[in-house]
């Protein structure tokens, strides 16, 4: 049975589904390869989600990297993105990927991420190091 806040495949689809206005992929696919890693201990891919939405992000040792953030469409714009990238842990760096027309860049914009470089129509960004 599935548990109260545990991620979907089905909720990353919708994530994946939204975001293939600024790209061209499939959505289904790219959400199929992710879901494989979360629980799986050796991907170290983990995520809080609540009734608002959710995020899932990689430890990678000296980082953690997002790989999606998600608010539900009737939620947003109230601060409970922003909420969520809070509750993440600050013991390591933040970085992520965002689509150059995203307007989700102003909201890590906001919260401190740094532009790194742009690749593929996206930022990589960065908060928790001195640049
Ligand atoms: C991005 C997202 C998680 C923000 O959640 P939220 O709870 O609305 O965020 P907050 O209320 O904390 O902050 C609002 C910010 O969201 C961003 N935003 C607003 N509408 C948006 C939209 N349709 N798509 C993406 N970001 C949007 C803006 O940066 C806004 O900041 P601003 O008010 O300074 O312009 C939410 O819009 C979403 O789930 N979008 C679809 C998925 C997505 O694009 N995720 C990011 C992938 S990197």
């Amino acid at each position: 049975m599935q548990k109260e806040n545990e991620l979907t495949l089905d909720d990353l689809i919708v994530f994946y589904k939204e975001i293939t206005q600024y790209d061209d992929f499939d959505p289904v696919e790219k959400a199929k390869d992710d879901f494989k890693c979360i629980n799986n201990p050796g991907c170290k891919i983990l995520y809080k989600k609540n009734e608002h939405g959710f995020v899932v992000y990689q430890d990678q040792y000296l980082s953690y990297y997002i790989g999606s953030l998600y608010i539900y469409p009737e939620f947003r714009n109230q601060g409970y993105g922003a909420q969520l990238i809070s509750e993440l842990p600050t013991d390591n760096p933040l970085s992520l990927y965002v689509y150059t027309k995203n307007p989700a860049l102003r909201l890590y914009q906001r919260l401190g991420f740094k532009i790194i470089k742009e690749e593929n129509k996206a930022y990589y960004m960065v908060r928790g190091i001195n640049l």
